[in-house]
């Protein structure tokens, strides 16, 4: 069975945001031992209200259950929690975001988060084998100035964090406005990473490459708009971290029968499976995978080419990488 078969691909997680697998579940616990109080009565009325018609009805309720995050062991559960999960889907990798500004805008300080992050991860690699990287992600939506700010926080864990990203509100937030903080974090060592054209247009991806000079491209599903992009893409063989399940709740395609991974593989693009926000988005690792396999009636092969991908673009030295090749 195609279930089985996925289950049984060893896979690298290039794609996703913790604050986005904070299941509903431990939300309602952690508000509990945190005294928060959440505007839903029960797990069931949770779920219900993960309907969303864009990216930005997304941000809003994934921006309002972090509010629940305020010690540095509720980083820890919610991180654990998720390796625990993706270990049982063979997932040996994990390249994962997390969003500070998220964090400190509310006064939590930025060493709670992000020790409670990284002990999480260290636990996971010694008692799971999942080895791992942490990707620091900026809001868009926030200013040039707080990414700054963010960048000076986080130089006391420098050796924890291996690179820096871009998400949050992509319309009206482009690459360019940020072209001065990665700037700065590529002088101080940190691999590059953006998210662009998941909403927003191929332009946006033109502008994380020659702007931002990413070494990833997170979503750039609208690349297709462009052939010119397409080209260069391929050339470069340039990982696109694509989140099938993502696409679909937040309406970037309408089925995912029309979903643009087939033609994107089939273009020669080093297209990656991720899930962004499983907890959100109804999927781990493995059914984001499925669900693009049903979909677009993806081979065996296709599905163990998509998981050799996740390796190729992601930063394990080459010597590790090689296993998975
Ligand atoms: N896009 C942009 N920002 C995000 C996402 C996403 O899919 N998930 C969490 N923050
Ligand atoms: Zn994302």
């Amino acid at each position: 069975m195609l279930k089985d078969f996925i289950q049984s691909l060893p896979k690298a997680e290039l794609h996703l945001h913790i604050e986005g697998s904070f299941e509903p579940e431990l939300m309602f616990e952690i508000a509990k031992r945190n005294n928060v109080s959440i505007p839903f009565n029960s797990v069931e009325e949770v779920k219900a209200a993960y309907k969303f018609n864009n990216l930005q009805e997304f941000l809003d309720i994934y921006y309002a259950g972090a509010n629940v995050l305020i010690e540095e062991k509720d980083f820890y559960d919610l991180t654990w929690a998720y390796l625990a999960k993706v270990a049982s889907e063979n997932v040996k990798h994990v390249e994962i975001f997390f969003d500070p500004q998220t964090h400190t805008d509310r006064g939590v300080p930025f060493k709670k988060v992000i020790t409670g992050i990284y002990k999480a991860l260290e636990r996971g690699e010694s008692e799971l084998g999942i080895s791992f990287k942490l990707i620091m992600s900026f809001l868009r939506h926030l200013s040039e100035e707080s990414a700054f700010k963010t960048l000076e926080e986080a130089m006391p864990y420098r050796d924890w964090i291996s690179g820096v990203g871009l998400d949050s509100s992509e319309l009206g937030n482009p690459p360019s406005k940020f072209e001065r903080v990665f700037a700065e974090a590529n002088k101080r060592g940190f691999k590059l990473v953006a998210h662009a054209g998941e909403e927003g247009p191929a332009d946006y991806i033109w502008e994380a490459l020659d702007l931002l000079k990413v070494v990833r491209i997170d979503h750039g599903n609208r690349c297709l708009d462009d052939t010119d992009l397409v080209t260069r893409l391929a050339n470069e063989q340039m990982p696109l971290t694509i989140c099938p399940l993502s696409n679909l709740e937040l309406k970037v395609v309408k089925d995912l029968k029309n979903h643009p991974l087939k033609k994107l593989m089939n273009k020669g693009l080093l297209a990656t499976i991720h899930s962004d926000d499983p907890a959100y988005f109804g999927g781990y690792m493995n059914a984001n995978y499925l669900a693009v396999a049903d979909a677009l009636n993806l081979s065996e092969a296709d599905l163990a080419q998509l998981a050799k991908n996740s390796f190729t673009a992601s930063w394990l030295p080459d010597t590790e990488k090689h296993r998975y090749l």
